[in-house]
């Protein structure tokens, strides 16, 4: 018998559809803001994430559910509809990011840990009733100058664990996100040897957890080389190695992987997700759960101006097809120029 959170895991990786990231905090919206030069205000925010969910052929045909920021997750939308009511009447699930950011571990230098499990049986509970159907917890592990530590990691899967266990039994589907980054000057093979130390952390921690893998997703990101690195691979050698990777750690129980984006370029972000699946033959639903990779181009186009919603909504509603075409391994360059 399949439960409801493992039927909620199976439709965040529903055929040709994937997830908007669109769970950056106050923080990290000011520099996406910053750089249309838009003045980071609750109404710009609302405004923007507004755009975003009433847009109805992106949403309804490739987004399968919307992570939210807490301030999101209670906002209403100018007519006073609930922001989560926009998601849910174009058939997508809101979702919650429910980490509290990341803090310096201890002895590690240059190294974090991602906090918020304190009370966060508490927040699950609220965030139901708000109408999340899943979560996301992020865990950030840094290559170069001596890292990754195994503290870190050990560190990270744990919490990733406890989150995960504490969100199943709240009734929330957990996105387990340990997100290896792919700023610096590493090459791919060290991403590879990291990305499978982490994730093979990761499942063992939450096999003492107890998590049941059928009621989560995973959200891991591509074996890629460093943005610094002079020796970039070529998008199949990326699509190769990370499926490698995939295959050794993330056991088929698990129902889904959504990719981060992590500062690809778009078409990169796509033209991967699009190699991946083109491979076949894979035991879990492979899609995107992109934030910067899905959100630049309608950024861009928005700039602020009420009269530039429809443009930006265009430009999401591109990126969400191309993505979501991706997903289903059909994706092809020729489709980016025809649009
Ligand atoms: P990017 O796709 O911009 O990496 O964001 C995804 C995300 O949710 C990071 O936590």
């Amino acid at each position: 018998m399949t439960s409801s959170l493992a039927a909620v895991a199976k439709a965040m990786v529903a055929p040709g559809k994937g997830i908007l990231a669109a769970d950056e905090s106050s923080g990290t919206i000011k520099k996406r803001f910053d750089a249309i030069q838009v003045e980071n205000t609750e109404d710009n925010r609302r405004d923007y994430r507004e755009l975003l969910f009433r847009s109805s052929d992106a949403m309804q045909n490739y987004i399968s559910g919307v992570i939210l920021y807490d301030e999101t997750i209670r906002q209403k939308a100018k007519d006073g509809t609930p922001l989560t009511k926009l998601i849910e009447q174009a058939g997508s699930l809101p979702g919650i990011k429910v980490d509290a950011g990341t803090k310096p571990l201890p002895f590690c230098p240059g190294e974090l840990i991602t906090e918020g499990l304190d009370g966060l049986d508490k927040r699950i509970a609220e965030y139901v009733k708000l109408g999340a159907k899943f979560a996301k917890w992020r865990a950030v592990i840094d290559i170069g100058g001596g890292k990754p530590t195994h503290a870190c990691i050990n560190a990270n899967a744990h919490a990733l664990a406890r989150y995960a266990a504490l969100c199943v039994a709240g009734g929330l589907v957990p996105i387990v996100e340990p997100e290896v980054l792919m700023d610096g000057d590493h090459d791919i093979e060290t991403c590879e040897r990291v990305t499978e130390w982490v994730l093979k952390e990761v499942y063992q921690q939450l096999f003492y957890a107890r998590v049941p893998l059928e009621e989560t997703i995973l959200k891991p990101n591509m074996v890629i080389a460093g943005k610094k690195c002079p020796k970039q691979a070529s998008r199949e050698e990326v699509a190769e190695r990370t499926v490698k990777v995939l295959k050794r750690c993330v056991p088929p129980a698990v129902p889904g992987i959504a990719f981060l984006s992590g500062g690809q370029s778009d078409e990169d972000a796509t033209a991967h997700l699009s190699l991946m699946n083109a491979i076949g033959g894979l035991p879990w639903g492979l899609t995107f759960s992109y934030g910067r990779a899905l959100q630049a181009a309608p950024q861009k186009a928005w700039s602020g101006k009420a009269e530039n919603t429809a443009a930006a909504q265009k430009a999401f509603a591109h990126r969400a097809r191309m993505n979501g075409i991706a997903a289903l391994g059909k994706w092809t360059a020729a489709q980016e120029k025809a649009a």
